[in-house]
């Protein structure tokens, strides 16, 4: 918890705004997650891709969910091998899925083009990881591949459902005939791994998980009749909005049960992947700003801070309600006042909270997002307007 000293030291050496993350909130959170589920955990680079927590989650969680190229380059400077690394995403690049190969990434596949695109180049790419100074004729691993899926089961709970409706992430369950006739044919080329599905984003409901693995298991259990299922990765999604958040522990229960249950059923050995971003890190994470105006306009009483929905465009609830608590820093122990709080853009789009209970401020004083380690600085639009840029604080 940081006091009002350390938010007025902070702010003098790095100016306002800020984003301040807490690398032992981030450790806690990891060693939880670790103990309540019974898998394989990655970590969701795009949740919060700073280097310094990227380094941090070394011997913490298994690997990372990279979705672009960037990413991926970005996992290797932090220090991760290529095999901790899975790369989804639906718009990979001809020149994205040759590098990933070659770097001997896991590959979510995300649709039949995809597999398409994927196949031709197979035996050329293999033959080329043979030609870069590692020796002609040496076995090379052949790529990695996990179908994600699109099961017919709407994720209901999910605040961003991602899956049983139309969708641009993973091959439809009704394709899972195609997708698989597809692997068998290419079985000499590729290594697959398994399937993959990422049920959406912000789940707090324990019901809601479990429901969405027992789809993803009788779908892992349809792939394996054909050709085998060696890993099911269950996706990310672990909700935290406002004082609400996945019980990880209850969720990791369900889903050591229901493992438990298809190891009996298929006599198959598997391992189990999760992989979420924003449980992990948005309670590590606090953006900070500065009152620097206010008014009052028929009857609401505006606060003006100096960053807002520039710097933290999740903040002002465009994608999808956070509920993130505002909180006076520099006097927290003033009496409580209702306040509308906005950033400084020339849009009522940029209101970080409306008629919000906090300590009163005034100007000058610093006010804090909690919450906020999770699709935030590098999920908004940072250059709109022109402001000068938050620092990323870590410590
Ligand atoms: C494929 C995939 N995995 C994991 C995540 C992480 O989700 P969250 O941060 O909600 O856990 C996302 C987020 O969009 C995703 O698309």
């Amino acid at each position: 918890m940081i006091t009002a000293d350390d938010a007025q030291a902070l702010a003098e050496q790095h100016g306002t705004p800020f984003y301040l993350y807490e690398l032992s909130v981030l450790r806690e959170r990891a060693r939880r997650l670790r103990a309540a589920m019974p898998a394989t955990l990655l970590y969701a680079v795009k949740a919060n891709p700073n280097e310094a927590v990227l380094r941090a989650l070394h011997g913490l969680v298994d690997g990372l969910d990279v979705a672009s190229l960037g990413e991926l380059e970005l996992a290797l400077r932090c220090g991760w091998a290529p095999q901790q690394l899975s790369f989804a995403g639906p718009g990979k690049t001809q020149h994205e899925l040759e590098a990933a190969i070659r770097h001997g990434v896991l590959l979510s596949v995300e649709s039949i083009r995809e597999l398409d695109a994927l196949s031709p180049s197979l035996p050329e790419l293999s033959r080329s990881r043979g030609g870069e100074g590692r020796g002609e004729g040496k076995p090379q691993p052949r790529p990695r591949l996990r179908l994600r899926l699109n099961p017919s089961l709407r994720a209901q709970a999910y605040r961003v459902p991602m899956i049983g409706g139309p969708s641009p992430f993973g091959i439809d369950e009704e394709e899972l005939a195609l997708a698989t006739d597809h692997l068998l044919r290419h079985a000499s080329t590729i290594d697959f791994d398994g399937i993959h599905v990422h049920p959406g984003g912000q789940c707090t409901s324990v019901g809601a998980f479990s429901a969405a693995a027992a789809a993803t298991l009788d779908l892992a259990e349809q792939v394996h009749r054909r050709i085998p299922v060696r890993t099911i990765n269950f996706g990310g999604g672990f909700g935290v909005l406002g004082s609400e958040e996945l019980d990880v522990e209850a969720a990791g229960k369900r889903l050591g049960a229901m493992l438990e249950k298809y190891r009996a059923s298929t006599g198959q050995a598997l391992e189990a992947v999760v992989e979420p971003g924003r449980w992990l890190v948005a309670p590590a994470g606090l953006y900070v700003a500065r009152v620097v105006s206010e008014k009052r306009s028929r009857g609401k009483h505006f606060v003006v801070l100096d960053g807002g929905m520039n710097h933290h465009l999740g903040a002002t609830g465009h994608l999808g309600k956070l509920d993130l608590p505002l909180v006076n820093l520099s006097r927290p122990g003033a009496p409580r006042v209702m306040r509308t709080v906005v950033g400084p853009l020339c849009t009522p789009l940029d209101t970080l909270g409306a008629d919000v209970e906090l300590a009163e401020p005034q100007l000058g004083d610093l006010i804090g997002v909690r919450g906020s380690g999770a699709y935030g600085y590098s999920f908004s639009p940072l250059h709109f307007l022109g402001h000068p840029l938050p620092a990323e604080v870590v410590r």
